[in-house]
């Protein structure tokens, strides 16, 4: 194995179970070593817990600890996968990196602005390797869309997310003992989740900027908040939400949430058009547009003469296992082969999408107001909103 980075994930949870589960892979294949686990809580580290998800995994040599610096210090490790709770962040990126090890960072990469700036500051002043887990960059189908756009105008996108409220036993911080909800379903709670926008839709506010290759500049929302007598067993965030977003090099998109309780349903919608072109997800990723010559020709051109195939079906799960094994892949082989192009976002590169988010909850506070993103990110006029809550 010599020769192979020295990777440790911090946080033993949901997602850092996949983590682990895609890294004992790539260790299985010679590209990584786990040389450390590292949570708070000692049973989320158990090897019979981990394997239970990560059935991959085998603890052999990969140390345990409930330190995060004890980890850095004793384990040394080059990188580090942090996938803890994002309102649990107490510095632990910035010393890290302050040692020399590259970052990955789970999104949201805090829910406070004036923290990610300094976790940002600190990873450009250490001049570390960072990326963010937005796995949907990895995404075959996405990628196309990408490449496609590349010389293209966005006129508008689309992302729909039609999802329910998460569900019990899914997530690992026992929350109850920090003060937070006493079910452990932090996603539905606005303290910890900073609202399902900021946890969740920070995906489709990301995908759309990986398919545009774009920064949001402003943000409107509109939200309906859970009605006050279903939030005990619901959670406090809203039930639906509408964001509209304008690009910075024109074109806008609309993201758009639901999270009722009891619903257990799940689907999607999505499109991008361009003045000329309308991007559809059929059973292959295809496009309508007619190029003849002739424009406009003098009856209507026949559905073989508008599509062109992007991608062949079947479409995979673009939040799947593929997706987040590959993200792992690329970082690690960015590391080791000094690559960064195999790196399809950064830590700074991130901190639009979420901005973005944050400010969308921004604007839903106060009635709906067009919100520009870089006013957020540094006007005296947002300072309260980019800030820890006193207590919390
Ligand atoms: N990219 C994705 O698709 C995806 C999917 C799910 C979750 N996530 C993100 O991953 C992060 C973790 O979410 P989760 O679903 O795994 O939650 P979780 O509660 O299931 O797991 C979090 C883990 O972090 C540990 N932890 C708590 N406080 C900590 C601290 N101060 N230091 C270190 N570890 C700590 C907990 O004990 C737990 O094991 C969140 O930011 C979430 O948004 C991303």
């Amino acid at each position: 194995m010599a020769g192979a980075l020295r990777v440790a994930v911090v946080g033993v949870g949901q997602r850092g179970l996949q983590h682990v589960e895609s890294i004992a892979k790539l260790q299985a294949d010679e590209e990584v070593q786990l040389v450390a686990l590292a949570d708070p809580f000692e049973e989320n580290l158990a090897e019979a817990k981990v394997q239970s998800i990560a059935t991959s995994y085998k603890q052999g040599s990969t140390q345990l600890f409930t330190n995060v610096d004890e980890m850095i210090d004793t384990a040394k490790p080059d990188a580090v996968w942090f996938v803890m709770p994002p309102n649990q962040h107490r510095g632990e990126i910035e010393r890290t990196v302050a040692k020399g090890v590259a970052i990955f960072a789970e999104k949201p990469q805090s829910l406070f602005y004036d923290e990610i700036k300094s976790q940002a500051d600190a990873i450009d002043k250490a001049g570390v390797p960072s990326i963010v887990g937005f796995q949907k960059r990895y995404d075959p189908w996405y990628t196309a869309i990408h490449d496609y756009m590349a010389d293209k105008q966005l006129a508008s996108a689309m992302a729909v997310s039609l999802s329910s409220v998460e569900g019990h036993s899914a997530k690992h911080t026992p929350t109850e003992r920090q003060g937070g909800p006493a079910n452990r379903v932090w996603t539905a709670n606005r303290a910890w989740s900073g609202t399902s926008m900021v946890e969740a839709g920070i995906h489709q506010t990301d995908q759309i900027r990986y398919w545009v290759s774009d920064d949001v500049k402003w943000v409107q929302a509109a939200y309906v908040e859970r009605p006050e007598d279903l939030q005990e067993s619901q959670g406090d965030n809203p039930t639906a939400y509408t964001v509209v977003y304008g690009f910075k090099r024109g074109g806008i998109a609309n993201v758009i949430f639901t999270k009722p309780a009891r619903s257990y349903f799940n689907d999607k919608y999505e499109y991008v058009h361009t003045p000329d072109a309308h991007i559809a997800f059929e059973d292959d990723l295809v496009v309508y547009s007619y190029q003849g010559a002739d424009y406009p020709p003098a009856s209507r051109p026949t559905r073989e003469q508008l599509r062109t195939v992007l991608a062949a079906g079947p479409e995979s799960n673009p939040m799947g296992s593929e997706s987040t094994l590959d993200i792992s892949r690329q970082f690690a082989r960015s590391i080791t082969e000094s690559d960064p192009s195999l790196r399809r976002n950064s830590f700074r590169s991130s901190m639009n999408s979420l901005a973005a988010v944050l400010a969308a909850n921004v604007s839903d506070s106060l009635g709906g107001i067009r919100i520009d993103i870089d006013e957020f990110e540094n006007s005296d006029k947002f300072a309260e909103y980019r800030q820890r809550p006193e207590g919390l």
